[in-house]
């Protein structure tokens, strides 16, 4: 992967399907289809997608897991606990990229960053073996320095960097609390880059067409993921368009 020059250039897209497999499953029915949807968002012009297998299964499914791995063009991203379960199943399905997330059982959605600093020993070894079946390995964290620092000591290949309080103080209307989280992620940007230049950064979570904008100009971001919300555009404007529109937020 040359990412010099990645870096250099406007970050790609990772679309988040896991919202049209809940749709599915809060009906228990076999529509719609979130492969049909990873095609569709592909075509659209997503550079990855990205889908969450949850330890409880509340949305995408290990079927799902299985199909979308096999028919992707582009790259997947499969979102994961760090897991003994979950290390089986990446192991053989070997998507791409694994971004390892912290999981709670009774959250809405992935809450915060995962305590990289703490677990350095476990993770270490986790992403060694992620990394003898050929697969990259990612960290979401929050935009901290020490966690950063633990990442690049893990030999991840890239952090994701959470920007959900960045997302929270635009909707709660503190522009002064999100332009001091906008700065904290664009720090959090220049140390990665300074601790580690091979290290892949990409940022996500909470973002949308009114919030991107700011985020995707960040020099040194290679990839934003982004699903509730476009999957929300899409309900309106159909899954491809959103998909343009998502892009044309980010770039214009
Ligand atoms: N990145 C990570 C690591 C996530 O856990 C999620 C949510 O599943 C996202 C990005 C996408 O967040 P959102 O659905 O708010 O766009």
């Amino acid at each position: 992967m040359n990412t010099s020059s990645q870096h250099l250039q406007q970050p790609l897209l990772g679309v988040n399907i896991d919202h049209v497999a809940t749709l599915r499953q809060v009906r228990g029915v076999d529509y719609p289809s979130p492969l049909a949807a990873a095609l569709l968002c592909e075509q659209a012009g997503a550079d990855g997608i990205t889908i969450h297998l949850r330890e409880d299964r509340r949305h995408i499914q290990d079927a799902d897991v299985y199909d979308i791995a096999q028919q992707l063009t582009t790259r997947l991203n499969l979102e994961m606990a760090a897991t003994t379960e979950m290390l089986a199943i990446a192991c053989e399905v070997k998507p791409f990229w694994v971004c390892l997330v912290p999981e709670k059982r009774a959250e809405l959605t992935t809450e915060g960053g995962l305590d990289v600093v703490g677990q350095i020993t476990w993770l270490t070894d986790y992403i060694s073996q992620l990394h003898a079946a050929n697969i990259k390995v990612s960290l979401f964290i929050d935009p901290d320095e020490a966690q950063i620092e633990a990442a690049v000591a893990c030999q991840a290949d890239a952090v994701e960097l959470h920007t959900g309080a960045y997302a929270e103080m635009g909707l709660a209307s503190n522009t002064a609390g999100q332009r001091a989280e906008l700065q904290r992620i664009e720090h959090a940007v220049s140390h990665a880059q300074l601790a580690d230049n091979k290290l892949l950064i990409n940022a996500g979570h909470g973002l949308s067409r009114d919030n991107v904008h700011a985020i995707a100009q960040i020099k040194g971001i290679y990839e934003l993921n982004i699903g509730h919300a476009l999957i929300a555009d899409a309900v309106f404007v159909g899954l491809a368009q959103a998909v343009t529109m998502m892009k044309a937020a980010m770039y214009r």
